[in-house]
């Protein structure tokens, strides 16, 4: 049995759609979330600098004696995440697109991708999607310009549907019935896609996947905490109003933080 906390990170407040899961598996845990919003969106940015910023991430959690680290964040993932595991010594659990059950399961051999440039660029994400190519086309889309609507509050406003609206219309073309969500930003866009995607299309987000993969890599670790008073700890290096909002139904402490 461990309390120490499960160590969060994203670039921002997207990662919040991941959290939410953990803590409604592993309920006795304690957390840190940390949104480093005032670099975001990481999926414009060359892999170096995506590499650098999940280091301190991950060091600033480890400081606070973080158990295990959870990238809740595909362009982290993608591009950090081999560094991360051969140079720290606590499991890290990672996000990516969630490729494979879309193409097992599509009838139609076409599914759609929506993800961030850095994500799209990745080798780990090429590798994946090769695996799964075999007889399926994979439509791929960088969302450019939704993670700075999500992180300015505006998720379901006008401008995030005219986005969407046009990175979706190539995919529908093609007649996809399976859109992978690669970005944790995106399950707060699900309102907006729902208005735009016909019935038939379902929508893949792996968030409840992570929060299974962090409950078995805890378990088989020894590392799950027991009955206790849970502590959920947030902070950004931006607005704090805005993180807020996110998780705005648990009573969890959101503070500014220089990092
Ligand atoms: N939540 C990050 C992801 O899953 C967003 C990336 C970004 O900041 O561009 O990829």
């Amino acid at each position: 049995m461990n309390s120490q906390p499960i160590g969060i990170f994203d670039s921002g407040v997207g990662g919040t759609s991941i959290w939410k899961e953990i803590r409604k598996l592993l309920p006795f845990e304690n957390t840190i979330y940390l949104a480093d919003s005032k670099n975001a969106p990481y999926g414009d940015k060359p892999a170096d600098e995506i590499l650098a910023l999940s280091i301190k991430n991950t060091e600033y959690l480890l400081e606070q004696g973080s158990k295990i680290i959870v990238v809740a964040c595909n362009t982290a993932t993608t591009n950090a995440i081999a560094y991360l595991r051969n140079n720290y010594n606590v499991p890290f659990i990672g996000i990516e697109p969630a490729i494979k059950p879309a193409a097992l399961n599509s009838t139609s051999k076409a599914i759609g991708v929506l993800a961030t440039k850095g994500t799209l660029s990745s080798a780990l994400f090429h590798s994946t999607a090769k695996n799964f190519s075999d007889g399926i086309k994979i439509l791929e889309q960088n969302g450019e310009g939704l993670v700075p609507l999500i992180e300015s509050g505006k998720a379901c406003g006008k401008e995030s549907e005219k986005l969407l609206l046009k990175y979706l219309k190539p995919m529908l073309v093609e007649g996809i019935d399976y859109l992978v969500l690669g970005c944790t930003h995106y399950p707060y866009l699900i309102p907006v896609l729902q208005r735009i995607l016909p019935d038939n299309v379902k929508i893949i987000d792996s968030g409840e996947a992570v929060a299974k993969q962090t409950k078995a890599i805890l378990t088989s670790f020894d590392l799950l905490a027991d009955k206790q008073n849970v502590s959920d700890q947030f902070y950004t290096n931006a607005t704090v109003g805005v993180l807020k909002q996110f998780v705005s139904d648990y009573n969890v402490a959101v503070n500014y933080l220089d990092f």
